[in-house]
């Protein structure tokens, strides 16, 4: 261990309260970023994440989007010539907390319960993403307390729109590359192998999300005077649906499986040597069963498989006791998970062409988009990839491993393609963290952990010398 960690190591450790209690008030704020109704949330937690790392030797900044602010912060106390540049990045805003009546505790009141890992913190946004962007900014905290400074340069990108599909961020990227351009960007928000073996995300998920509304009659009629003469959009909504994947799971959109390559043998290999606990998996689900395409792993279906899943469906009555009607309109969420080379507007114009070819009469589509983002794979030969490795086994006493994961986080190809800068997904969740619902937790052992290795990688970039990645 270096000299200059382990003091910093154990700052950690003396004010590891005092961290609980700043994330803590993060958690307190609704910084739900899909309504509009909670801007001024969404608002509060950016001013108190810049106004944080205001206080820790950054230079930070709130600027105002089309959508929600973004936060940056810059520490950048040395010759960038000698040595390396890293941008960090993560999300304050959170998911809403539906369904409320199924959380044991309020969702912004944080509370510690405790669990077989030990003492664990029950928030919206515990995990995703408030309580592993602090590990970064902890482990900022606790260099610049020590030091006074950083060991490499900073750049720190707090998003407050990843939770729904991230619109203003392109445009940021695209007009603020002089400032972000890193040598490599630090991207917290994903999952551990498990709560004792680190993990390195190489790929990840795209995402295309559609909202289909099916429009039939021209209001809601009568269900025995018009039933079984005339078009039922709830119907016909089902039985288009329902054709989207055949017996064996295969998704039927035209052209969807055009880009879609296997992974190496290399890759099956080391997936199979990751031991992968499927009953356990499931289990946290209350599953006893995996299903999906026919002769593929449950690690190829959610790590190197597209997905095609309707998120939502409602039409007609559903409000309490029995209304008799054809409703005028049926409509659902749909979103399909991309993996690398799927081309996402490929994949949106072949999703339009399945509904459209399958019109039922007298009735028209209406289709909107709710965003689309690519499939990420990153490099696993840069030194930067390297370095964290070995910070992360220098604080677990294991070696890291890569893993994918099937969820998207769309900022990994904005970097990639309009900053050139490749992404380490390094995080610290757990598998039944239950993101995006209710009692979503962070294991305080978990936070604990991520810190000490947020502030070890730090030290292991600052050896990555520039020349190296030149
Ligand atoms: N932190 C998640 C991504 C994730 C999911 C990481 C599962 C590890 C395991 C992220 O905040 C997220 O949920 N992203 C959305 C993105 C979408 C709205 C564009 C997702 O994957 O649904
Ligand atoms: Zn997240």
């Amino acid at each position: 261990m270096s000299d200059a960690l382990a003091p910093v190591l154990q700052r950690l450790r003396d004010d590891f309260d005092g961290a609980v209690q700043r994330l803590s008030a993060l958690l307190r704020i609704p910084s739900i970023s899909t309504d509009p109704q909670y801007r001024p949330q969404t608002r509060a937690a950016a001013d108190l994440l810049a106004d944080d790392l205001a206080t820790i030797g950054f230079e930070s900044s709130v600027h105002d989007t089309a959508g929600q602010p973004m936060v940056t912060a810059a520490c950048r106390d040395h010759d960038t010539d000698t040595v390396a540049h890293i941008l960090y990045y993560g999300h304050y805003d959170v998911q809403p907390p539906d369904p409320l009546e199924l959380w044991d505790s309020p969702p912004f009141e944080p509370t510690i319960v405790d669990g077989p890992h030990g003492r664990r913190i029950v928030a919206r946004g515990a995990v995703d993403d408030k309580g592993q962007l602090m590990t970064f900014v902890e482990a900022f905290r606790a260099w610049h307390h020590v030091h006074g400074s950083l060991p490499v340069n900073v750049t720190v990108l707090l998003e407050g729109e990843e939770e729904s599909g991230s619109p203003s961020l392109d445009p940021f990227l695209a007009s603020n590359t002089a400032v972000l351009t890193a040598d490599a960007a630090v991207i917290t928000d994903t999952a551990m192998w498990d709560i004792d073996t680190p993990a390195i995300t190489s790929m990840l998920r795209g995402l295309v999300y559609v909202e289909v509304s099916l429009h039939g009659p021209s209001h809601d009629l009568h269900s025995g005077m018009y039933g079984g003469a005339a078009v039922n959009p709830a119907n016909e909504l089902a039985r288009v649906l329902g054709q989207l994947k055949d017996d064996r799971g295969v998704i039927r959109i035209p052209h969807f499986y055009d880009d879609v390559r296997e992974i190496s043998l290399a890759e099956r290999d080391q997936w199979r040597g990751l031991g992968f606990d499927e009953a356990t998996f499931l289990g946290h689900a209350g599953l006893k069963t995996a299903v999906g395409e026919a002769d593929r792993s449950t690690l190829e279906r959610i790590w190197s498989r597209p997905t095609c899943d309707i998120n939502g469906l409602w039409s007609g009555y559903t409000g309490e006791g029995a209304k008799t009607i054809i409703p005028a309109r049926a409509s659902a969420k749909i979103s399909c998970r991309l993996v690398p080379d799927q081309d996402p507007t490929k994949v949106y114009d072949g999703l339009v062409e399945f509904l459209h070819d399958r019109t039922p009469t007298d009735c028209r589509w209406e289709i909107t988009s709710h965003g689309t983002s690519p499939a990420v794979r990153v490099p696993t030969d840069s030194p930067y990839l390297e370095a964290a490795l070995a910070g992360l086994e220098s604080v677990y006493h294991r070696p890291a491993v890569l893993i994918g994961c099937g969820g998207s986080i769309p900022v990994a190809g904005s970097f990639q393609r309009l900053l050139g800068v490749d992404s380490l997904l390094v995080g610290f969740g757990l598998d039944d963290d239950r993101i995006h619902s209710p009692n979503e937790k962070f294991e305080l052992r978990c936070f604990e952990m991520g810190m000490r290795s947020q502030a070890a990688m730090l030290a292991q970039f600052a050896r990555v010398h520039q020349a190296a990645n030149r």
